[in-house]
């Protein structure tokens, strides 16, 4: 596994797998590896001939106050695991590098950023489709993998390569979890065992969620009261936000159909804040 750190090193590797009639899959991360990444991994090396990860913690993403200094970060046990993936690059640039002094072009996608995550983080969409732009255009793949787990950010890039003609063909990976439902994230060691019990609570709501749309609850202001409760009973939780909204718009929706995902962020102990996602009806239940 050969790991590359500048941009333009990155982009002769690239062309030339082009040039060997090879295809590359990218797989974008922030490193600290758990199972999630190595899934989407997996998923890139059945897609392409060649695996590129890149692993760089982009700052722009980050709000002020945001943990961008405390990201968690292991780079030699990172290249370990990815060693075991077959992954063939690891391009880990230092942010001198992708952000050199006088850049000044951004990536804004529109209304899509205005609900959930966005809603909360300003500022951070902005960061993370101008980054995946810049990826995109280093690496220049054929495809690039993305996590459900991050539904609205999987949403925003397939619209900025829609609306910039980008050619890639973006695969999105359903979420990867804990034996007990956690979703996997590598902001999860920030929790102690009982915040880890709290932290339950977003599967378990996704879970009621479906059970009752299964039972005929279909408006969605309802089974927001309804799940907010359930939520409120876990120790040491603040609910972000409930929200049902359209798959593909992400606009909040009044009745719950098979396009429906409902999206939840909870903060536990006011210090981790977890997010959570799934469709609640229909064959859509396979997603997850
Ligand atoms: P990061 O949080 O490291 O996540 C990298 C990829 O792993 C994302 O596509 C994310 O959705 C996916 N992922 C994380 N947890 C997952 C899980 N439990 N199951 C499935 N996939 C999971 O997301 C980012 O980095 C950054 O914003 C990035 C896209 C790299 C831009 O900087």
């Amino acid at each position: 596994m050969k790991i590359i750190s500048i941009p333009q090193e990155m982009t002769s590797w690239s062309r030339e797998q082009a040039q060997h009639g090879k295809t590359v899959a990218l797989v974008p991360t922030m490193g600290f590896f758990h199972d999630g990444h190595l899934h989407l991994m997996r998923k890139a090396g059945e897609s392409a001939d060649k695996v590129v990860v890149s692993l760089f913690v982009n700052p722009t993403q980050f709000g002020p106050g945001e943990d961008l200094e405390q990201y968690p970060r292991d780079f030699e046990r990172d290249c370990k695991l990815a060693g075991l993936e077959n992954v063939d690059v690891i391009f880990a640039p230092e942010p001198s590098a992708m952000y050199p002094h006088g850049a000044q072009t951004i990536v804004q996608v529109d209304r899509i950023v205005k609900y959930l995550c966005g809603a909360r983080r300003p500022g951070h969409f902005q960061g993370v489709a101008t980054v995946v732009c810049k990826l995109l255009n280093i690496v220049q793949p054929a495809f690039a993998v993305f996590g459900e787990k991050d539904f609205q950010q999987l949403a925003v890039i397939r619209r900025m390569v829609t609306d910039l003609n980008m050619d890639v063909s973006i695969i999105g990976y359903p979420i990867v979890r804990e034996s007990d439902g956690l979703a996997m994230s590598s902001r999860n060691i920030y929790l102690d065992s009982d915040e880890r019990k709290s932290g339950l609570c977003l599967s378990g709501a996704l879970a009621l969620a479906r059970e009752k749309v299964g039972q005929g609850m279909v408006d969605a202001g309802e089974l927001s009261r309804f799940i907010e409760n359930f939520i409120k009973q876990h120790a040491g939780t603040s609910i972000e936000y409930v929200c049902f909204s359209d798959c593909e718009s992400l606009e909040p929706v009044q009745e719950i159909n098979s396009e429906t995902i409902l999206a939840i962020a909870v903060k536990i102990n006011n210090k981790v804040r977890l997010i959570d996602n799934g469709f609640l009806s229909g064959d859509s239940f396979t997603h997850n």
